[in-house]
This record gives C-alpha cells, structure tokens and sequence, in this order.
C-alpha cells in the first residue's frame, strides 16, 4: 500500500476501543471488542505492521472512550498507543446510552419512533465530544492523520478543527446517512451543530453513494452551502464527502480456513451435524439486524416446507452488545421467547431447529462456521454496511454455502449474486433459504467467485487507501485556495496600495457582501455598525465609494440617505453621484413585462416560497425560501420558459444571481457602470467586492492592478476571497487605520 508521504502517523479516533479491559487474577487481561469498525482497524494496523515502507512505521494511535483501564502511564499492545478519553459515568450515560444509541443509533436506521428526543442528551453529547478534544489536541502532532470514526463523534471534527485548524482530519460514518425527510426529525439547531461538526473535516466517507446524497442534500437545507461534485464550499474551506465501501481482509478470512486450529474447529462441527444442513447467522444484539424477523421467516419455512424439518439446524449466534440499555433488553427478551417458541413447536427428540448462543465467538469458530454453513442468513432491518456478509463469503473455501442478503445492507450494493431478500417479509425470507438450500453446486460457485473476487479486490486496503489518498486530494486543493484568501501578508499588501494612492474608488455589492442575506430582500437593512464604516471611508476625500447593487433606487437611497457614496443600482441601470439625481445609462421601455410577469407568476404558484420582485428595468423571481431540490428543478423549466420568449424577442435579458433568477431589460450590467466611473478620473487604487456571480461582471472590468475580492468561497474571478461579510468589514478597516 503506497500512502502519500505527508501523512506521518496515523491517529484513530472512535468510541471504542479495539479492546476492553477485564481485571483478572494477574492484573488486565485485554480482550478484543467486537464490531465492524474495530475488525476493520485491526486489519489495518496487521498490515502497516507487515509492511514496514508506509506512514505506520509509528505505530496506530487509537483514541477512545477510556472504561475500566488499568493504571498506567502508557497502554499499548503491539498494534496501538491507547489514549484513553475519561468520561464520567453519568455522563456517559447520556451520551453513550442515550444520545449516540437511544437517538442517532435508531433515527440514522430509520426507527425513528424508538429515538428518544431528550434536551439533556445533546448536552451530554456536546460535552463528551469536548472531553474528547481536550485530550486528542495534547497528543497531536504536525503530519498526524486524525481519522475520527462514526455516530458517537459527529462533533469532534470542528472542534479539533477550531483547536488546530491546520489539522488534517477524515471522518467516517460506519452507519448510514437517512434521507433528508429523517434526518429534518431533528430539533434545528442540533441539526445545524451536526452537520457543521461533520464538515469540520476535510474528507467525510460513507459506505455508499445513497448515504452520501442524503448527507449532501442534508447540509445543502441546513446550512445553504454550494456542492458541486461532492464537494462543498464551506465558509473558509473546499470539504468533500464521497463513498467508501469498506471492505475486510480478504486474504486473512480466506486463508484462515486452511489453518490447522480452523480445520480441527471444521471437523468437530462437521461431526456434530452428521447429515443435517447448516443455515449460520451472527450478530451484534441490535434490533436493526432484523433477528425477530428472521426467526419469523426460518418458522415460516419450516411451516412451508416440512420435508426439511430435522435436515436443517439454524445455529443463530448473538454477540452481547448495549444490554444496558432498556430496548436491547426487550429485544433480548422477545429474541429467546421467538426462539423457546419455534422450538417448541418443531423440536423432536433428536432434533432442535434452532441453536440460538447468545456469546462472543473466537476467531477460529467463526472462521469454521462461516465455512461449514450452507447457507449465509444475513437480514437486517437496516445496515451501514454489514461485514459479516463479506467474511462468509471470504470464508467459503469450497464456495458450498449460499448468501441471503438484506437489501436493506449498504453491502447488498457490492454483494448483488447474493439471494437479495426484503427482511421484513417472511415469505421471501423462506422461499430464499428453499432456494438456497436446493440450489446447485454450480450456481453457488458461479455466485461465490463473483463475490470473491470482488471483495478480494476492493478489500479494507483499499478502502483506507482510496480515503487517504482522496484527503490528500483535497488537501493540495485547499492549498491552491487558500492562496486566494485574504491573510495578513495580503492585507498587508494591500494597506500598502491603498496609502500610496492619491485617487481610490471601492466598488462595495451590497447583499451579501456589506449586509448579510434575510428571508425577503426588504429586510436585509443595513446596520449601524457597517453604516459607520462606509461613512467613514467616504470621510477621506481621496476616496470615492460607489456602492454597486441590483437593488431598486429607492431602496438604496433610503440605507444611505445621508451618506455621499455614488450608488448604483438595478446593475447598473441607474447611477447616482453624491450629490446629484439619478441618472439611467440606457433608454429601454419594459414592455416584455407584460409578458413575462404571467409566467413568473406561475412559477410562484407552482414553486411554494418563491416570490417576485418589481423594479423598473427587471423583474426577480427569488427562490431562497424554497425548497432547494425543487427550486432547481423549476428554475430549469423557467429558464426553458423564457429561452423560448427569447428567441422572438430581444429587448430582455436573463441574468442569475444568489438564489434568484432576474430578468431585465437590455444588456447591461455592473461591469459597464463600473467601467463608466473608472473612465472618469485616474485612479491610482481599485477595489471592488462581491459575492454574487452578478459580481463577476464587475471583477472582470477591473483593471489588473486592482484588487477584486469576493465574498464567500467560490470559484470566481476575483483576486481574493474573504469567508464573510465580517472578515470584509474588518478589511475595510485595516485600510483606514
Ligand atoms: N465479530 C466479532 N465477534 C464475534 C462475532 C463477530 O467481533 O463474536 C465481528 C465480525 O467478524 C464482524 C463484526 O464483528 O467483523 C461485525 O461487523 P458488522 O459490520 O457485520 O456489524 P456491526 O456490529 O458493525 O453492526
Ligand atoms: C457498530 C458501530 C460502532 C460500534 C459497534 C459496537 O459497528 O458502527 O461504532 O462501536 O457497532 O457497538 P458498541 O455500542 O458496543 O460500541
């Protein structure tokens, strides 16, 4: 595996542990949890350990909820340095068993009725994540990859962000992302905190392309963001978000089986069901892994099907997990009365239907069982990905065993020659396990060695590796933006041009860029503060203010009644010195109004939120208030619309801006005012801002020794860039000082 140099160590960070800690006789003994994030590490960490060319030549450090750990300065074994993260008991509670597993945990599966909306958790939530922080930021250094881990810390990454903002950070998410419609369950604020926590990092990886959609769609409604290609524009940096299915180890599963102890495990099963079929599931106790519904189906085969009765034993194995909490219980509870039920109902006295274990398996049993099924019963309700469908078929040596598979499993995507099954319908539960069961060697070798070859191929290497590589990817595309944000070294620069000049004129945009955006255009006042700046500028007689907008005159003149700036508005429509009365650069009648105001109207009826604003030389069909989705949608019929009327005639134009769609007369626009009032006097400093692509007009009629700045990161023809209106602001500012 070849890993970009810059990366020098790597640093997991995820709830878990790889092991917890059990006191015994002779001090702790270590004992590996269970879970697929904690088998897919593992993994990792085997194999830097083998190949000694890579980042992991220091070894994994792994960071995680510090339970139970014996009293040492450091604690490692021979895959990680632990730091453990020390959370109080109670508070744990509220975050662990009650945020993380009593609310996101079922929301994020779709059993949104089990989520427990509590004010309490999401502070405790918010806490811990912070007990986290605290204690990663002491133990990072310059070159580490933090590589944050699931549902538990959706928070951490802008907080370590905030703390070292050069930091180089991935976040994973080992469950799915819901749909839009789930996710907005949740109380406003928390979902803002969420997303923006998540998008602290510079890479965020889902197991698959729907999860990833459903996170893009999720932030686009709660924060505005522009993504384009997975990736967003935040604020002060390029974020992107993309699907990596995780994989296993293919070669330790498959190898394994040929394992001495593993052989041995092999025949004792073998012995102990003589003629008798195996159908094999194992599970985290969860209810999202559909255990009820499967023992549902089994009884329904055996109901359907009696021939097989005494043929077949359903060995389901079910590892402890999160019995502490009450629904775990209860699911546990109704599980064994399933199970006591069918048995009772089919048992004979040399046959039991169902061996249900509730335990942990070793490796080498799991291994043996894997192989020794013939068919591979994996049905949950909901499933991030599902590794245990990959290990069985990893594990198939002879390729005798068959896979029935959840479609409800972000593995059924990779996985797609197994029995795709619905997991909460029985019958199809039970025609899939006859089919399994009846169907021949060669088309359960044919399914298999598609399967293998792509687990094989697409294994937990490459997973990590394609993560790496595409944070890395994103990281030098950061770079070459940053060069565009405004720093010191610039605004030094430019305090520089600006005193040495004896003539500047600042081209301020208005929306956005001075003030910024509301719900409706009539309440984006602008205010004191800012006020006070602009009037300050004008203040110095070497400088001419133009404050350049798309807004109405009227509107203008009243934000800045008493204030000598030159204001031009409607684009450039309408220019008015201080001093003087508006002056209109073309003589166009609106005519086309009359035709294009009904269908606007339209589209006002048929896009909920949207509205029309009138000015003289335009009309402006805004949609920020709408869904964005559908927005989009309409906005393309619309400019269809009147594409057509365009065609006929020529006395209109359309122009697009920030979550509006004008159309005004003629082509004008702020980059020809602009170019009007920079021919009217030299000017020795230029410097326009903006933050619209109707601002582009006017970067572009900047000459080149001018400073052009937009508002926002987007890819634009400005110069620079400044995150918001604040940091503009205080640019203005510096200047004056
Ligand atoms: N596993 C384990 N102990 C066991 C049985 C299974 O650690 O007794 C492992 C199994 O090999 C797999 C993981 O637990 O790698 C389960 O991952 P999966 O993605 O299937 O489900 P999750 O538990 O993450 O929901
Ligand atoms: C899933 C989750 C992990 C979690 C594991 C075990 O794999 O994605 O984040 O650690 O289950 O659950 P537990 O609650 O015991 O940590």
């Amino acid at each position: 595996m070849i890993i970009k140099e810059q990366f020098k160590r790597l640093v997991i960070v995820a709830y878990r542990l790889p092991f917890k800690f059990v006191r015994s006789k002779d001090g702790y003994k270590a004992i590996q949890n269970a879970g697929g994030l904690v088998s897919a590490i593992l993994a990792l960490s085997e194999n830097f350990k083998k190949n000694k060319n890579t980042l992991i030549n220091n070894k994994i450090v792994w960071s995680g909820f510090g339970d139970n750990m014996p009293d040492a300065e450091k604690i490692e074994n021979e895959h990680f340095d632990i730091v453990p993260v020390k959370i109080p008991s109670r508070l744990n509670d509220q975050f662990y068993g009650g945020f993380s597993n009593d609310l996101i945990w079922p929301l994020f599966h779709y059993f949104s009725t089990y989520s427990v909306m509590k004010k309490n958790y999401f502070e405790a939530y918010q806490e811990a994540n912070t007990l986290f922080c605290n204690e990663i930021i002491k133990h990072i250094k310059p070159g580490d990859f933090i590589w944050i881990h699931d549902y538990q810390l959706l928070l951490l990454p802008e907080m370590i962000r905030k703390k070292i903002p050069d930091a180089t950070i991935g976040f994973f998410l080992h469950i799915p992302f819901p749909s839009y419609e789930i996710f907005r369950q949740l109380p406003r604020p928390w979902r803002e905190v969420i997303v923006k926590g998540m998008l602290g990092a510079d890479l965020i990886g889902f197991h698959t392309h729907d999860y990833t959609q459903h996170f893009i769609k999720s932030v686009k409604r709660t924060t505005g963001y522009e993504c384009k290609q997975n990736i967003f524009f935040t604020p002060n940096k390029v974020v992107k978000a993309d699907a990596f299915p995780i994989g296993i180890d293919y070669e330790k599963f498959h190898q394994a089986g040929y394992d001495k102890a593993v052989l041995k495990e092999k025949d004792k099963i073998r012995k102990s069901l003589g003629e008798q079929k195996l159908i094999f599931s194992v599970d985290r106790l969860d209810y999202t892994k559909g255990l009820l519904s499967r023992l549902l189906g089994f009884e329904t085969f055996l109901e359907k099907n009696p021939g097989w009765r005494s043929r077949v034993v359903f060995n389901m194995v079910v590892v402890p997990s999160r019995d502490s909490i009450e629904k775990y219980k209860e699911m546990k509870k109704e599980i064994e009365s399933a199970v006591g039920r069918i048995n009772g109902k089919y048992s004979t006295l040399s046959w039991r239907p169902i061996v249900y274990q509730y335990k942990s398996l070793t490796f080498n049993e799991l291994i043996a069982l894997y192989d020794c099924s013939d068919v591979g019963l994996i049905t949950p309700l909901r499933d991030g990905m599902n590794l245990v469908a990959k290990e069985f078929v990893a594990c198939q040596l002879e390729n005798k065993g068959a896979l029935i598979l959840s479609e409800m499993a972000g593995a059924a995507a990779e996985l797609n020659e197994a029995l795709i099954i619905n997991p909460a319908d029985n019958n199809e539960i039970a025609e899939a396990i006859l089919a399994a069961l009846e169907m021949s060697s060669q088309e359960k070798q044919t399914r298999a060695e598609r399967m293998q070859n792509r687990i094989a191929s697409y294994n937990v290497f490459t997973w990590a590796h394609d993560f790496f590589n595409q944070t890395y990817e994103i990281k030098s595309q950061q770079e070459i933006m940053r060069v565009k944000f405004v720093n010191p070294a610039i605004t030094a620069k430019l305090t520089a041009a600006y005193n040495e000049a004896e003539r500047r004129i600042l081209f301020l945009d208005y929306d956005g860029t001075l003030v910024a955006f509301a719900k409706y255009p009539e309440l984006a006042v602008i205010d004191d503060n800012t006020l006070k700046i602009v009037r300050k500028l004008t203040s110095d007689p070497k400088n001419h203010i133009v404050i350049i907008s798309g807004r109405g005159k009227d509107f203008l003149e009243k934000q800045f009644s008493d204030v000598p700036v030159t204001l031009v508005a409607e684009h450039g429509y309408f220019i008015r010195k201080a001093g003087e009365e508006w002056e209109s650069t073309i003589s166009a009648d609106a005519q086309w109004k009359e035709t294009v105001m009904p269908i606007l109207k339209e589209y006002v009826d048929r896009c909920n939120g949207t509205f029309i604003e009138e000015k003289t030389g335009s009309l402006a069909w805004h949609y920020r208030n709408a869904d964005m989705d559908f927005a989009q949608l309409r906005l393309n019929e619309l400019r269809d619309d009147l594409s057509e009327i365009i065609r006929h005639k020529t006395d209109f134009e359309i122009l697009e801006g920030h979550k509006v769609l004008e159309v005004k007369s003629g082509k004008y626009d702020k980059g020809q005012a602009a170019a009007v009032l920079i021919a009217m006097e030299y000017y020795g400093f230029i410097l326009a801002a903006g933050d619209d692509k109707t601002d582009e007009f006017l970067f572009q009629a900047i000459p080149d020794f001018g400073y052009t700045i937009r508002v926002g990161l987007s890819p634009s023809f400005a110069r620079y860039n400044v995150p918001d209106t604040d940091s503009l602001l205080t640019l203005l500012q510096t200047l004056m000082k």
